[in-house]
């Protein structure tokens, strides 16, 4: 339909064009750019996303005729052999009984916290999750608490307070095992300690750690003395979108999860399936983790650099890939970004809502797409920046 009123589309988007002006007046207003200067922004930690490994995995499966689109969701013509190939791969990979592929870790944590807990449960869960977790929250039937950041006790006493009110619902723990803004991990085996006591499920974010941390680049769940995958009480999620290169999740879970999903989880069952071409390039993404350890070893050497170098300008020192620099302020963490970006350093200011107001920081991200010269030149530029 076209209108002669020249106001109609004034009319139909005061609502929205208002609420991006107010965004503008509080120097919120966000906008895409293209990529430019040195990588210390992305999740491409072991830099695979270019890696001719995974554009040969590619290219090899187009020759043999997978297609580029699945055609459907997974419960109907989607089902592709390449997503069950991946799912049989990976569920060997991270030792556990069965892996269930989606499109997205986004996509994957709606379906976990929407599905899984039933009504009467209670989920407890780190305040600092990702915004997917919160949207899976969102749509659950269960009660949801948060609890301080990495605050092991918290989580103890709100499961007990929660069985010494008589309660009987399932207890579930919702957390990251590695923090995306602020790099830290998570007291892992103080809260499996907890679960165990509470007879509760964990629910484990490692899309951070996936690739970067664990034997094989398995996440920092199998850098405990026993590794949690295999176990009844623990669900991982291992996305492929950053350290893997790729796109799309994996839940690595006990089989009567990955049952439930397939006939319960709407994220999955409403959705056209992943292409399987991705499904084949998270194949040898995971394959490229087994066999080239030097790419964890290579990237741990250059976060250590970073923290020499950075630490001392303020960066929070945390042994991982990730490290923020909290310069409180919204408007300093976007000039200091600015002025780092100016000097060709992709660095990303990130502020409210994505991290606490007076929190607004740097989160300096370090990739196998950076030398150790470039951490050096990101220091002499911030530097001169702040
Ligand atoms: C901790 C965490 N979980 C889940 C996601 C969502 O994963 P995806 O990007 O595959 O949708 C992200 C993405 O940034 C994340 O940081």
């Amino acid at each position: 339909m076209t209108t002669t009123d020249p106001h109609h589309a004034e009319r139909l988007w005061r609502v929205h064009q208002g609420d991006l002006a107010t965004l503008d007046a509080r120097g919120r207003r966000r906008a895409l750019t293209p990529r430019a200067g040195r990588d210390f922004a992305s999740n491409d930690y072991l830099a695979l996303s270019g890696s001719p490994r995974l554009r040969d995995a590619i290219a090899a499966a187009i020759t043999r005729g997978v297609p580029a689109g699945s055609g459907g969701s997974r419960l109907l013509r989607g089902n592709d052999p390449e997503h069950e190939a991946l799912e049989a791969e990976a569920a060997a990979w991270a030792g556990c009984e069965s892996a269930l592929f989606l499109g997205s870790g986004y996509a994957a944590n709606v379906a976990l916290l929407s599905t899984l807990p039933q009504s009467g449960d209670l989920i407890i869960h780190d305040e600092l999750i990702h915004a997917s977790m919160h949207e899976g929250l969102r749509l659950s039937r269960a009660t949801a608490v948060a609890v301080p950041h990495n605050d092991a006790d918290a989580f103890a006493d709100t499961a007990r307070s929660w069985h010494a009110r008589g309660e009987c619902g399932r207890i579930w723990l919702a957390f990251e095992s590695l923090y995306s803004m602020d790099g830290d991990r998570a007291p892992l085996a103080d809260l499996v300690a907890i679960a165990e006591r509470h007879d509760a499920v964990m629910v484990i974010d490692e899309a951070h750690a996936t690739g970067v941390f664990g034997r094989d680049g398995r996440g920092l769940v199998a850098d405990l003395p026993i590794p949690l995958d295999g176990r009844p009480d623990t669900i991982v999620l291992r996305t492929c979108g950053k350290a893997l290169g790729a796109e799309g999740a994996l839940i690595c879970a006990p089989a009567v999860v990955r049952d439930f999903l397939i006939n319960r989880g709407r994220p999955f069952i409403f959705s056209t399936a992943p292409s399987p071409l991705m499904a084949a390039a998270v194949r040898e993404a995971i394959r490229i983790c087994v066999d080239e350890p030097e790419r964890r070893a290579r990237l741990a050497a250059l976060s250590a650099q970073a923290a020499r170098v950075l630490g001392p300008l303020g960066a929070t020192v945390t042994g991982t890939q990730i490290l923020p620099l909290i310069l409180g302020e919204d408007a300093r963490a976007m000039r200091v970004a600015a002025a780092l970006q100016a000097a060709g350093f992709d660095v990303r200011g990130i502020r409210p809502p994505t991290v606490a107001p007076g929190t607004a920081r740097l989160r300096v991200s370090l990739t196998l797409n950076c030398q150790a010269a470039d951490v050096d030149a990101l220091g002499l530029a911030l530097e001169a920046a702040l």
